[in-house]
């Protein structure tokens, strides 16, 4: 059995004061919430007020990006010690905003994802293909050669710490949401890849997460589906009544 992981990535919103209005906001509902796992994933600017909002409740934190090496002369970048020493526990990597506007690769998400893992971090990695993918008839190959790609070398013990992020791009932020049926049907697909990469029993294990447009009134369904455990929000996750509501919806 699953349990289901509702993530709420804040991407570039929310100053320190409103981040403190949202988590309190969610804390009210969700502080001792053990039914679903629970992360939200506020910008870096904002993790350390947050985290020390979280202190003893079961809400988890995540960060939206990590760099792939240890410390040194990065300009820009957050190392996975910085993270640690604030509580976070999950870092989104690969994110299809990472890869179209910061031209983050397959190899370089593969990197980020080995060093998380080392590092006793949780990887959420996201796959998802464009529009222009679907429509010529070519999901299964993008987001296959994303899978293989991104998740190169994890063993199937590692793969227990990691979550996958299936956002089809098109989804995001556009309030077209993939029917419950189309994520699905992909949803199935990245688990058979997985098993042949590690094995079945690592794949049923694997928890997959939707993103794109998932709100209050579609996540119900979306939940539902056998091969969705998860959500992973963007815009609705803003709002703390929205983000109750889906995180209820997967309960
Ligand atoms: P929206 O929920 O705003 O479509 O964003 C989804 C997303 O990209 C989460 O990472």
């Amino acid at each position: 059995m699953r349990k289901k992981i509702i993530a709420g990535n804040w991407k570039m919103n929310k100053t320190v004061a409103e981040a403190v209005a949202l988590v309190e906001g969610l804390k009210i509902d969700l502080a001792d919430c053990m039914d679903v796992e629970v992360v939200v994933c506020p910008p870096f600017t904002a993790l350390k007020t947050v985290s020390d909002k979280l202190e003893n409740t079961q809400i988890k934190l995540g960060s939206q990006n990590m760099s792939s090496e240890d410390d040194g002369a990065y300009t820009g970048e957050i190392s996975h010690t910085m993270l640690k020493e604030l509580f976070v526990k999950y870092v989104i990597l690969g994110h299809s905003e990472r890869r179209e506007y910061y031209k983050e690769t397959d190899f370089w998400v593969n990197k980020k994802v080995k060093k998380a893992l080392e590092k006793n971090l949780r990887p959420i990695v996201c796959v998802g293909e464009k529009l222009e993918d679907r429509e010529a008839g070519n999901t299964e190959k993008v987001v296959e050669e994303q899978v293989r790609g991104s998740l190169a070398d994890i063993t199937a013990a590692q793969f227990e710490n990691v979550v996958v992020a299936y956002e089809p791009v098109w989804a995001i932020g556009t309030g077209k949401t993939a029917t419950s049926e189309q994520a699905q049907e992909v949803h199935k697909f990245i688990r058979s890849i997985i098993a042949d990469m590690v094995g079945q029993k690592a794949a049923d294990g694997l928890r997959i997460q939707y993103g794109g447009s998932m709100k209050a009134a579609n996540a119900k369904e979306l939940l539902s589906q056998p091969d969705i455990d998860g959500g992973l929000i963007g815009g609705a996750a803003l709002d703390a009544r929205s983000f109750i509501d889906i995180v209820k919806a997967g309960m």
